[in-house]
Parts: C-alpha cells; structure tokens; sequence
C-alpha cells in the first residue's frame, strides 16, 4: 500500500506575467492638510524634524512615501485647524504662507522623483463672491487654483503632478473642463486633473456620460472605499486610486487596517494608489481624529515624537517598488484569508507583498468592515514567464504579535531559496511579508528621540522674529481665522512685531467655522492659570477681541467650543463669556476700550474663582461653577476683522 500524502493543508498560487500584466501601480502616499494636520511638525528643533521627515520621505529608509498631498490652504477650518490661503483677499498673493510649500520641498530633497498633488477643502470669501459655493464664477475659483501651481512653481520650483477638485464636495463638470482648458492654456499639460475626491459616484456616472469630461479627468479618486471599487468606476477604465484613505488611531490595529487596506485596495478594488489620512499626526492631541497619522510627531516643545507601525507597513511595499511598476494579474485573497499582491519592473524585478490581518486586528475607522476570517496557513508560490529563473527572494517580515503585545516590524529574514520555480511559506494570522529580488531595502533608525513632556506651564512669546522662516508663531493652532506675524511699520514703539488674525470675510467653508477667529494653544489639560497678550483692535465701534482659556473645543466643532473668555470691545465695553459665540454672559460692564490703542489683557483662573485685568487694572472677578474644567488658552477676534496681539504669557499650575 502506498500512501499518498496530499499537500492539501496548503494552496498553491501562480505568479506569471506572460498571463497579461494588471494595472500600473502609481504610489503610496501620506495626505498632509485638510487640514493643519501637519502645524506642529514644523516647529521641531532639529535634528528630531529632519529625522521625522527621514521617516517619511527618505528611500529606502522609512515609509518612503512615493506621493505627498497637500491642501491648498483656504483661510478655513479643514478638520484639525485652518490652513492659509496663498491669496487672502483678490488682489493679493503670497507662496511664502503655511508650511505646505515648506514640506514638498523637504519631500522633494529626499525623493526627487515623489509625485505632488494639490487639492482645496475651502476658498477665502472672495472667491465666492460672498457665497458659500465656489462654482458660481467658475474662471475666478479655476485660475484661484491655478496660481497656487503657477506659483509652486516660480517660487519653490516645485512641479504639481496632480490638481483636485473640492474636498468630500460638490462638484461641477463645467469647473472641471475649465480647469483642464486653463492648466493646457498655461503650458501645464502635464498636471492631471483627479476627481472628485468623494464617493465613486456620482463622479462615475458624470465621466461615462460625458466624454469632454471624461478627456478632462485622468484619476477617478474615491475616500474611504473599504477597498473596493463600484463597477462603474471600473468601467470608465481610467485610473482608480484611493485618494485619501485610513484616518486610523495609529497604535497596531492602525497599523492592521493599512497592512490590510494596501494590499486589497489594488486585490479588490483595483486602486494602483492609496493615500493616507493623515501623513504624520503633527497636531494637539485633543483635536479632532487625534494621532490619525501615518506617525506621530505632536510634541515640538519636548522633541518627542513617536515611529509608529503604519511607517513600518508602508515600506513594505514602497522599499520595493516604485510609481511605474506593474501589478500581475495573478494578485488575490489567499485560501484562508489574507490577500498577496505581486509587482514588477517589467525588467525582471518582482516584489510580492503577503498580508495575513485578522478582521479585529485591522479595523479602520471607515467604512464598516464585513466579518471575515482569517487562519494559519501554508501558502505555495510558483513564478512563471519571466520569473521562471529567479533563484532566490529576499525577504521581509513583520508580525504583529496582538497576544503578547510585542510586535516585530519590517525585519529582514534570511533569503528564500528557490527551487523548481517556487517556494512555500508557513504563514500566521497577522503577518506581513515582503519577498522581492531587490536588495535595497534598510530599516532606518536614530537614536531615541527625548522623552514625551507635557507643553510648558511657562510660556511666553512677543513676536520679534526679523525673518520668520514660517508666517505663524509656533504652538499657535488657527482654528478660525489665520493668525500671522506682522510687522507695523508705523509703531515705533514697543509693538513693531506682533501676530496679526488677517482674514476679514467668512471663507466658502468646508465646516462650519466659527464667526468669531480664534487660534488655540497650550496644554488642554490646563485648568488653574494665568494669560496675559497685549491686544490691538483694528475695526473702530464694532471690533473686538478676546483672550481665552479652559476652550474645549476646535475643529469641525469650534462654533461650540466654551471656556472662559475675557473680551474688549472697541464701544468701551468689555465681556466674559462662557462660550466663543458669546451666548453665556458671565460678566459685562464698561472698560473705555477703543480701537488703534494697545492694551494689556490678564484672565487668570483658580477652581470656581475668575479675574480680569485690563493694563494691570483689576476690572471684573468672578465666582461661579465654571465650566468646562480644562481645556487650552486662546487669543481671537469678535468677528472676520483685522486685530493685533503681542506679548502672549501663560503661567499655569
Ligand atoms: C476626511 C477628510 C479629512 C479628515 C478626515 C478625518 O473625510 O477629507 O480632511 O477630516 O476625514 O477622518
Ligand atoms: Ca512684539
């Protein structure tokens, strides 16, 4: 009797590219903006920025991003903070605001070859003409748009690749062809137009429907796709990507929905590009969706910042491949769960990408994740066509380890030999591997960054920066408005250089922002403290501004942010509030304020008890349960209006 032992615990997968090759592989990226998700970052001494953008962007180092988005500021809050537009009012323009341009060029040093992409969340009022739609004045919004990458140009030498539509908004075909008319009219025929950064539909009905458009957009981009695409989309045969992507808390099961989403975006949905949400979690914590980012990086004050398993993931297949590549046909889900996806050169280079993540160990925050199960397995692969005669692979290897809580990320295992053209690998739940017959792979490290630190109890900025090397004061985190350093020209006094809420007309919005302006800074856990800023009302009668603190809220839901706030008005009178709209008199009388006269403001806060000065003059107190019990310190505006701030001090407890 012969017994006959089947090699059934295991399956059997082709890889073969004379079968006909798949879809050309356009990158992995990290979206930076939509927005202020990168604010922090850039106020790192170094060496810890250059080493957190090493992380990022350096090949064969990292994550080496092969795609950077970025917003195109709109003076509008975006999820995280407001990102400055390079024309506040018509007839002005400035590249040198924000940190965007900043950061392509970081990018751009590093990787030359990285692909830029501009996309808008909102508009500055003009643009809409003082409506809340930037669609009306379709040739204003396009050549808007246009001068942000006219400028990228003349003024960075940064070349976009790709110009978006209107974030997670409407769009408008008529906008779209314009664009496409516009950018060839200015000899940039090379800029691909993605759309529309939503939903698959209804942009997919609008491109198969409409062959002008259909000529006009190179990318049909979709959010949040759970890795898979709509038939349709399919069926325009354009280019589909996931074009912004994950927005996880980045602890291993951030780590698990990136592993998974990489793989199957392309398995399922045939997405050759994913872009995640955010590129690095640069922003105070307690805002919106925090730590969502690639790594962290939220603490410039202590140099911290923390290298997180998304970046170890995404080297997985960006170390080894480049925009350009090719997927094979044979790419899919593996017998008991988990999916492979195989690449190539076209030259003779293959890198396989395995990933194995159970359904609770890969969860992202959306769209809900079907149940699936995932176990143990050998998985055999058998090269064909011109990898017959690869004799070796090298070999990557992370494992995730949820039970004992000690992953490995991105190790380099011994090569895999390769005989009769395949190899078997015994794989467990929750792994990646990479096999690929590239050599140039490299965990990079530094050493320990310094350890975490809350934001300083004492602080204190007056503003006196010649040059700035960016336009906002460090820490300061614009929630509504845009606050920037200044330089008055007809102060002779003490208050030459200050920080200056520039916008004066209500953005075409992405969220509600706020109609008062107000930019957040300091520890949220504060409770007990003292700030103090020299204030400047610009606007005679009506103006205001305001200094803050205990403010629990920002982002998308700053309108309702409370806290203590102590406001003077250009009427001579003067308010504390227990909210930023100003609903909750705690305390009102008269203060002889007016505008263009500097004063001194002081809000300190003990328990229940609250005090007022004005130019070191007691003029209101307070004792009453006061809610909410912690939050940052802030400094804001009345409404959209011109106003000046100096000499901003906190001595918390
Ligand atoms: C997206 C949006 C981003 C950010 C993210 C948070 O829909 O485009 O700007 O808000 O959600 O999950
Ligand atoms: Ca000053």
């Amino acid at each position: 009797i012969h017994l006959y032992i089947c090699p059934c615990f295991g399956e059997n997968y082709i890889l073969d590219d004379k079968v006909g090759l798949g879809r050309k592989f356009d990158g992995i990226g990290g979206l930076s903006g939509g927005g202020a998700t990168s604010r922090l970052l850039v106020n790192y001494a170094e060496p810890y920025r250059s080493q957190i953008l090493d992380y990022l962007f350096k090949p064969n180092f990292g994550a080496s991003l092969q795609i950077l988005k970025v917003e195109i500021g709109g003076d509008a809050q975006t999820t995280d903070g407001t990102e400055p537009s390079h024309m506040h009012y018509e007839n002005d323009e400035n590249y040198f605001r924000g940190y965007e341009w900043w950061l392509m060029k970081e990018a751009k040093k590093r990787n030359p070859n990285i692909t830029l992409i501009g996309l808008p969340w909102a508009f500055p009022g003009w643009v809409g003409h003082g409506k809340n739609w930037p669609y009306d004045f379709p040739d204003i919004t396009v050549s808007y748009v246009v001068s942000w990458i006219i400028g990228a140009k003349q003024y960075h030498d940064l070349d976009i690749d790709y110009v978006g539509i209107w974030n997670e908004r409407n769009f408008d075909s008529k906008y779209i062809k314009l664009l496409r008319y516009t950018l060839d009219k200015s000899g940039l025929e090379n800029v691909k137009i993605i759309a529309s950064d939503n939903m698959w539909e209804p942009i997919t009905f609008y491109v198969l429907l409409d062959q002008e458009l259909r000529d006009a957009v190179d990318v049909i981009g979709a959010h949040y796709p759970g890795t898979t695409a709509v038939e349709e989309a399919l069926k325009t045969n354009k280019t589909l990507w996931s074009s912004e992507d994950y927005s996880t808390f980045n602890d291993d099961v951030g780590g698990g929905c990136w592993a998974r989403i990489l793989n199957q975006n392309y398995v399922n949905g045939k997405m050759t590009a994913t872009i995640s949400w955010n590129l690095v979690a640069s922003y105070y914590q307690d805002l919106p969706f925090g730590r969502d980012g690639l790594m962290t990086a939220q603490e410039p004050w202590s140099g911290n910042y923390v290298v997180e398993s998304p970046i170890w993931i995404t080297a997985h297949t960006t170390q080894f491949t480049e925009p350009g590549w090719t997927y094979l046909q044979t790419v899919g889900h593996l017998k008991h769960g988990g999916s492979y996806v195989a690449l190539t050169d076209q030259k003779g280079n293959l890198t396989i990408v395995i990933e194995t993540m159970t359904h609770n160990h890969s969860i992202c925050i959306r769209p809900p994740l079907p149940a699936f199960t995932v176990a143990a397995q050998n998985a055999t692969f058998s090269l064909k066509g011109s990898f017959g005669s690869v004799t070796q692979l090298q070999v990557w290897h992370s494992k995730f380890n949820f039970k004992t809580k000690k992953p490995s990320f991105f190790q380099k295992l011994d090569p895999i030999k390769i005989s009769n053209g395949s190899f078997t690998l015994s794989l467990d739940v929750d792994e990646v591997y990479t096999l690929t017959t590239l050599t140039t792979g490299q965990k990079g490290s530094y050493p320990e960054p310094p350890a975490s630190a809350p934001f300083p109890k004492k602080y204190k900025d007056d503003f006196n920066v010649k040059n700035p090397s960016f336009t906002e004061a460090p820490n300061f985190a614009d929630q509504t408005g845009v606050f920037e350093y200044y330089i008055n020209l007809t102060d002779l006094g003490p208050h030459v250089f200050t920080l200056r809420q520039v916008v004066t007309q209500r953005p075409v919005t992405w969220v509600a922002d706020a109609d008062q302006t107000i930019s957040v800074i300091g520890d949220y856990k504060w409770q007990n403290l003292t700030v103090m800023c020299d204030v400047l009302m610009e606007t005679e009668r009506t103006g205001g501004v305001f200094i803050a603190a205990r403010v629990d809220k920002g982002g998308g839901l700053v309108r309702n942010a409370k806290g203590i706030f102590f406001w003077v008005f250009a009427d001579g009178s003067y308010k504390v509030t227990g909210d930023l709209s100003g609903q909750t008199v705690l305390a009102k009388g008269s203060s002889g304020t007016k505008a263009h006269v500097w004063y001194t403001l002081s809000l300190s806060i003990q328990g229940d008890h609250a005090s007022g000065e004005l130019n070191g003059f007691p003029l209101w107190k307070l004792s009453v349960d006061l809610v909410p019990k912690n939050g940052w310190t802030a400094i804001g505006t009345r409404s959209f209006e011109l106003a000046q701030f100096d000499n901003f001090s906190v001595q918390a407890e």
